[in-house]
Order: structure tokens, then sequence, then C-alpha cells
């Protein structure tokens, strides 16, 4: 059922292997059935500035404890505008779906760190287990990648992809913020 504001939200991602970009188009799916207008934008691909939006979400992806460098240099450069609206951040990593609980906390002090770094203080901040994809990484890759499945008791067999992603948590993550913009003192913007 569609709900009765529209806001104008933004998606901005980067990624690596495609998981973060799934993950994004996902959330389009869940906020446009609520009847909010979607914009999805690669952060490497000039994604547009947050300021004619109601709402930004941004996404990325953990590489050997960093996120893209193109995302990080999109919030570098629009900090002040995303501290002004509703925002939210979604960290797509691979600890979060070990049963070691260090490897949680270790992802979410990379998660905290870079908000911290880059002064941007998001309405929501989620942890989403991504993928492996053995079968799109080069050779290196996919040894390095086997090396640490191995050590996490995940899964060597390299000739399959494995998704992680809770698809489940990921709607919840994108309703719960539909929710939460419109109760934010700058939803009377929208029309
Ligand atoms: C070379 C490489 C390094 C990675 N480093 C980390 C890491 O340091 N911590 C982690 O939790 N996951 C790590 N991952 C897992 C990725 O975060 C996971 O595969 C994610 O789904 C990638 O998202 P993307 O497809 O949007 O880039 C790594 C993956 C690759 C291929």
């Amino acid at each position: 059922m569609h709900e009765k504001t529209s806001m104008k939200i933004l998606i901005v991602y980067g990624t690596t292997e495609g998981q973060t970009r799934k993950i994004s188009h996902f959330m389009e799916a869940i906020l446009k059935d609520r009847g909010h207008e979607v914009t999805v934008a690669d952060a490497s691909e000039t994604p547009p500035p947050p300021t004619s939006y109601d709402a930004v979400i941004i996404g990325a992806s953990i590489h050997i404890h960093k996120y893209q460098s193109a995302v990080v240099h999109y919030i570098n450069r629009h900090t002040e505008a995303l501290n002004k609206i509703p925002s939210a951040f979604f960290s797509v990593c691979l600890a979060v779906a070990s049963d070691m609980e260090e490897e949680h906390r270790e992802a979410g002090k990379i998660t905290s760190d870079f908000l911290e770094h880059v002064g941007w203080k998001p309405l929501r901040v989620t942890q989403i287990a991504g993928a492996l994809k053995y079968t799109q990484y080069d050779f290196f890759k996919r040894l390095v990648m086997r090396m640490i499945a191995k050590r996490e008791g995940r899964t060597t067999d390299t000739s399959k992809d494995y998704e992680y992603t809770d698809w489940n948590a990921v709607r919840d993550f994108a309703a719960e913020f539909a929710v939460k913009i419109k109760t934010h003192p700058t939803a009377t913007r929208a029309t």
C-alpha cells in the first residue's frame, strides 16, 4: 500500500563486484513500492548532489578494510548537505556473515571509524552481509578469498558464487528508514 507522502530519495553506492549495486536496486524497489521517487547512482559515475533530495542512502562495500574511494569522495564533497537531511549508510562485507564475534566487531569498527573520519552523521547505519563471487574473481583474488574463507570455516568450493545477504533485513532497513524520514523535521519540505 502506498503511503501518503512521497519523498525524493537518492541512493548512491560504491561496488567492486556488484553486490552493493544489487542491494541498492532492491532498496529502490522497496521504496518505490511505498510510493517514493527513487534515484539510484553509482558513486563512480558522477552521482547527483544530495541537495535536491529529501533523503539520501549511501552504500559501500569493504575490500581489505576500506570502502570504495568514489564513495569517500562523494561524502567528503557533500558532508554539509548530507548532515542537513535524513540519511542512512549501509556497509556491505563478509565479516558480518561470520560466526566469529570478533569479525563483527572489526566490521563495526571499520564503519564507525570511517563515519567519524568523514564527519558524516547518518540517521541510520547498518551492516549487510555480501557475497563470495568466486567465479568473478581473477586467479589471485580467488586464492586470497579462498584462504580467508577457509580460515573462517566458509565454503572453499570455488566453482560457485555464494550470497550471504539477508534480504529480509535489507527490506526492513529500507522500510524503517522510509518511516523515519517522514518524522524528520525536514520532511515538511516534501509535497
Ligand atoms: C579482494 C577482496 C577483499 C575483501 N576484503 C574484505 C574485508 O576486509 N572485510 C570483509 O568483511 N569483507 C571483505 N571482502 C568481502 C566483500 O566485502 C564482499 O564480497 C562484498 O559482497 C563485496 O561487495 P561488492 O560486490 O558490492 O563490491 C573482500 C572481498 C574481496 C574480493
